[in-house]
């Protein structure tokens, strides 16, 4: 029988802070697709794969933190969750919850986060705050909130969340059998970027500032080189191109509408580290290449993914992208989370013909 995946903490224990008899809350997370992009690559000179992180069970790379976030919960006695996001953490939180028996709050930007995001938390129990405010400000009421109250932390300010994301670096390895030369990835929060780079050096045998210990400095290497990390922003939403914290942030890409990261220093070193650039890019450029994956990828992301892609495609315009190198772009979360962006003003309003095939061929001009 072929081989089930079962989940990141099964398949990658022996590099997570887990031990055989801890508890694992798995909805089956990670094993995601890395699909050769022929068209994108023809676009920019180079090799260019996509890790679809929206096929993971809750629709995007959030899982892999949050069976590691949730799973060490299941070690304490606390019985309340919680968290700050702009959709998908809520999304991926509310849903592990229920698969381990907790109770689930999540603080939300109002009128910010995207409808199907928004329908996950909801049809999964969580309890729903609305802040009139941004991303940034939920993120400091669940801080001050979880200070003072027996309520674990499920942000990437929990470093749980960050050994569990770093697991889409071994896959990535471990399909391309070394690290590509190249990752471009969206940055908001700034946590994903930096579980990467520490899930790249880990496998080459080296630690990063964020991880948690230096097991892997006496592990066997998987991978003989680490690559350059390429991060991309929103044009309203870079504090990390900026160098400061941006007030109010802005972008139709609103999963990544942050100013403020909570992961600055250690995307600001998985960068300068690998000699890589954390870059920015405009709503149309996003827009433009969320259109170019769904109808020349055949994958459907949601804005805030294609800023991986819009900024590959920037930096090819620019002459940055070296002919020939293996990339890989991660494109985070699920197009389906947020159709209502993706059609924009596109009429749904389709006139019906008569339930006839001779109709049918009129229409497709057969
Ligand atoms: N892409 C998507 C689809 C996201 O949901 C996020 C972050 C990012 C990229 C950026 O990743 O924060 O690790 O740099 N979403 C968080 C949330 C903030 O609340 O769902 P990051």
């Amino acid at each position: 029988m072929a081989h089930q995946w079962r989940g990141i903490i099964a398949e990658y224990r022996d590099r997570l802070p887990f031990g055989d008899d801890d508890p694992v809350v798995s909805l089956g997370e990670g094993g995601t697709p890395l699909v050769y992009a022929r068209a994108i690559s023809q676009r920019v000179g180079a090799d260019v794969h996509i890790k679809v992180e929206g096929a993971n069970p809750t629709g995007s790379f959030k899982d892999r933190g949050m069976t590691t976030a949730i799973s060490q919960v299941k070690q304490s006695d606390v019985q309340v969750v919680a968290c700050a996001s702009t959709g998908n953490t809520s999304a991926s939180a509310a849903a592990y919850a229920v698969a381990a028996g907790l109770t689930c709050a999540v603080i939300l930007p109002a009128g910010k986060i995207a409808a199907g995001k928004l329908a996950q938390a909801i049809v999964h129990g969580a309890q729903l705050v609305a802040v009139d405010g941004n991303f940034d400000d939920c993120l400091r009421i669940v801080r001050e909130l979880t200070d003072e109250h027996p309520v674990a932390l499920v942000n990437s300010v929990n470093p749980y969340r960050l050994q569990g994301q770093k697991t889409a670096a071994f896959e990535i390895v471990d399909a391309l059998g070394d690290a590509p030369d190249i990752h471009v990835l969206p940055v908001g929060n700034a946590g994903n970027i930096s579980a990467y780079w520490m899930g790249y050096n880990e496998y080459a045998g080296k630690t990063t500032l964020a991880s948690m210990d230096d097991s892997a400095l006496h592990m066997e290497p998987v991978a003989t080189k680490v690559p350059q990390m390429w991060g991309v922003q929103a044009w309203g939403a870079a504090p990390l191109v900026l160098g400061h914290v941006v007030d109010n942030p802005e972008t139709i890409a609103t999963a990544i509408r942050i100013g403020n990261p909570a992961s600055w220093k250690y995307a600001e070193a998985a960068r300068d580290d690998s000699r890589g650039w954390i870059d920015r890019v405009t709503d149309e450029q996003i827009l433009q290449a969320q259109k170019i994956l769904a109808a020349e990828a055949g994958i459907f992301v949601e804005p805030a993914s294609a800023a991986s892609v819009a900024g590959l495609i920037q930096a090819a315009e620019q002459g940055k992208v070296p002919e020939g190198a293996t990339i890989v772009c991660t494109v985070t979360g699920n197009g389906l989370k947020d159709t209502a962006t993706a059609l924009g003003d596109v009429d749904l309003d389709f006139t019906p013909i008569e339930p006839t095939t001779a109709a049918a061929m009129e229409v497709l001009g057969l």
